[in-house]
């Protein structure tokens, strides 16, 4: 079996070497071009015959520099980590330098092959830009049947691989492997960093990948995101050299299992030694007479009414609280409500779960968000939800109403929001609701983060704010749901730090997204996010804007230094209100996507002025435009600064 996969290899490569058609070539004419036989084109040369050099090719990543002043030449190539055959790499190499020598004559570019990379410029790679492109492929892969089914699988793989390449020292930055998938096959996925960037780059390099490479490729048999610092490739039949030790096999959902069992355990655990004690403590007080059998039927009765009235939840330390508001259900009470999760009772897809409409026998509608078995999180996920949601309570964060959890289910139970969620207005169904409704909804956002952050008894941070969690009840007030990443802050903690970067690339802010740092702030960021995206009806992420700037708030960005703010306005939004308010609230999202999280509102600063016509608001500072190249105004030569910085986007 392995020497046919490895003949399978073996053949494949010889097509790709020898069909020798670069992946992709990012060449862009924004950049200066330099002039034919000038010392920057030989150090250029001199620089790419060091990258096919032996050594380079031994190594398989080099980084290099040739030149002085403005005829410095900076350069560096990667061969894919499961080349460990270093003539194959050089080959590679070798192809890419002519090749990207003959095509391109900017200062500055990069060309992709099959096996290795080539990059040169005039200026350090020490920026890091995430500028991901999704080139088409030869033959368009066909599309999968059930796409969501898919996105899991992608999910579960690249998580896995990412963790690996990005903390696992002795991969290089480098991890390939495979996850079984329905119908007797199997997905193979690649992710792969530059080597010299610190781990927790690499990371974030891979998640936009992720992100992008969701949204271009999760419904088809692959797919591969190119980028500079990072690519991220997956595909239905073995592309990588499988017999190089890179391989890893995941099971396909035994995965996850022990660790739910765990929980099981200790829930059930802590439950029955609560009981026990409460029976001990019954059972002395009581006469001596039948002293066994009674502690034995309390024993039995306390446990009844913990898991079916009395709701219980573990907190983080492992200690019970229990709340009178939340209710443990049975998953028969919730199949019958959902007809037995019914395709036709299906109302969307989270990133852990299906969510089900229900009617309970008192005629009650209630959303169930059922967890994937699949989601290695979920548990992590729900014991955060249940213990957070059971203490909140505002009009503006949907409530939680209960819960249910036997044998493998593990089911959330909300209200039900007949409007479903903010998203689907702002990106699809536009012409269903006028300003009026949008500024109730924005202030209803800002009303719920509000309470998060300084009114409820605990300081939370939500972490993951986006259109796809603020629901929209039968008024179309606006809910904040979803709290599976939200972190409780103590009174006087301000700002937290983690190595584990989870939330939603195109919303986090970018102190959150590169060194996992995260505050009340960050949620601001989001905020605006949300904001400028409400305004003008297009998405911050995505490939969808980037004709016209690489990010949503680069171009809202541009377009107000150019005094054009009512060109970012939505046109359906202008017709039947005052301009005016419009760039009010877009004048405030530009205040809180700021780059520096100091600069940033508070979000009761934010409420006051959402809420105040005449109160004047401060000059906006640049915002955070980190998927855009920063060019150091002392190492352009006479390019206008920001003409670079708003081109260097996605080559088409
Ligand atoms: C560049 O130099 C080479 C030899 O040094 C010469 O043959 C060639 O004509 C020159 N090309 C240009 C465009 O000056
Ligand atoms: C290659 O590496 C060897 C040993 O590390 C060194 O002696 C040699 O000079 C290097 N060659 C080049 C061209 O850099
Ligand atoms: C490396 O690849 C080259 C070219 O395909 C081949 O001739 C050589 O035998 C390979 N070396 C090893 C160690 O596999
Ligand atoms: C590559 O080499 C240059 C100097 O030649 C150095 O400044 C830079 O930090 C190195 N690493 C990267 C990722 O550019
Ligand atoms: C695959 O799906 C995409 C989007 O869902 C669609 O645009 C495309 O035409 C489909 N291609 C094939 C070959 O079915
Ligand atoms: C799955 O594929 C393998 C080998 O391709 C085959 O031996 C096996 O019978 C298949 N199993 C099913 C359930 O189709
Ligand atoms: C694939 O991996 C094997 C084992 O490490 C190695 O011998 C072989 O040369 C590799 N193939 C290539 C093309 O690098």
């Amino acid at each position: 079996m392995a020497v046919l996969l490895l003949i399978l290899f073996i053949l494949s490569l010889d097509n790709s070497v020898s069909g020798a058609d670069p992946i992709d070539i990012y060449c862009p004419p924004e950049f200066p071009f330099y002039t034919p036989n000038s010392s920057f084109h030989n150090n250029l040369k001199l620089v790419l015959g060091l990258l096919s050099s032996d050594n380079a090719s031994k190594a398989g990543f080099y980084n290099t520099s040739i030149g002085e002043g403005p005829d410095i030449v900076y350069g560096q190539s990667l061969c894919r980590g499961d080349i460990t055959n270093s003539t194959i790499c050089q080959q590679c190499i070798d192809k890419a330098s002519q090749d990207i020598l003959n095509r391109c004559n900017s200062e500055n570019a990069m060309i992709w092959y099959n096996l290795c990379q080539v990059r040169y410029s005039f200026q350090n790679f020490d920026v890091m830009a995430y500028t991901g492109k999704y080139p088409k492929q030869n033959g368009e892969e066909k599309n999968v049947s059930d796409p969501i089914e898919l996105g899991e699988y992608l999910t579960y793989l690249m998580d896995t691989l990412s963790n690996l390449a990005a903390f696992e020292p002795s991969k290089n930055m480098f991890a390939a492997g495979e996850i079984g998938y329905p119908g007797n096959r199997t997905v193979y996925g690649l992710v792969q960093c530059i080597r010299d960037i610190p781990e927790s780059q690499c990371k974030t390099c891979l998640s936009y990948a992720f992100s992008d490479l969701t949204s271009c490729c999760s419904y088809r048999e692959g797919g591969i995101i190119l980028d500079r610092t990072c690519n991220m490739r997956f595909q239905f039949s073995l592309f990588f050299n499988a017999s190089s030790g890179y391989r890893l096999i995941y099971p396909t959902s035994e995965g996850g299992k022990w660790k739910y069992w765990m929980i099981v355990l200790i829930i059930c655990g802590s439950i029955l030694v609560l009981a026990f004690a409460i029976g001990l403590a019954t059972a002395i007080l009581r006469q001596k007479k039948d002293r066994d059998r009674d502690e034995e039927a309390t024993e039995r009765t306390l446990l009844q009414e913990l898991s079916y009235s009395k709701s219980v939840a573990v907190t983080q330390e492992g200690d019970l609280i229990s709340s009178d508001e939340l209710l443990f259900m049975t998953l028969a009470t919730i199949k019958i409500a959902t007809d037995d999760f019914a395709d036709t009772n299906k109302l969307g897809q989270g990133g852990f779960g299906a969510v089900y409409k229900g009617v309970l026998p008192n005629g009650n509608e209630i959303a169930v968000k059922r967890l994937s078995r699949k989601s290695w999180q979920g548990i992590e996920e729900l014991k955060n939800e249940v213990i957070l949601i059971a203490k909140l309570q505002h009009k503006n964060l949907v409530r939680l109403l209960g819960c249910a959890l036997e044998g493998e289910e593990k089911l959330l139970i909300y209200e039900f929001m007949s409007n479903k969620s903010l998203d689907q207005f702002i990106f699809e169904k536009r012409s269903k609701l006028d300003w009026k409704t949008y500024y109730g909804i924005i202030n209803g956002i800002a009303r719920g983060i509000l309470y998060l952050h300084e009114e409820s008894r605990l300081k939370i941070i939500h972490r993951d704010l986006k259109p796809n969690n603020v629901l929209l009840d039968h008024e179309l007030s606006a809910k904040i749901s979803d709290f599976g990443m939200a972190r409780i802050f103590s009174e006087n903690q301000n700002a937290a730090n983690t190595k584990r970067v989870v939330g939603t690339y195109g919303y986090m802010a970018p102190e959150y997204a590169m060194e996992g740092l995260f505050s009340v702030k960050s949620d601001v960021f989001n905020f605006g996010v949300i904001l400028l995206e409400i305004i003008s009806g297009k998405r911050n992420s995505g490939f969808y804007i980037t004709e016209l700037a690489p990010s949503l708030l680069a171009y809202g960005w541009r377009l107000w230094n150019e005094g054009k703010e009512l060109d970012f306005v939505d046109p359906m939004l202008l017709e039947r209100c005052l301009g005016s308010e419009i760039v009010r609230c877009m004048h405030i999202g530009l205040l809180c996507v700021q780059e520096n999280p100091e600069h940033r509102p508070t979000m009761s600063n934010v409420v006051v002025l959402l809420g105040s016509e005449s109160m004047a608001l401060p000059q906006p500072r640049q915002p955070a435009l980190c998927r855009v190249l920063r060019v150091d105004p002392l190492t352009t030569t006479n390019a206008s600064v920001n003409e670079i910085t708003f081109s260097d986007i996605l080559p088409r």
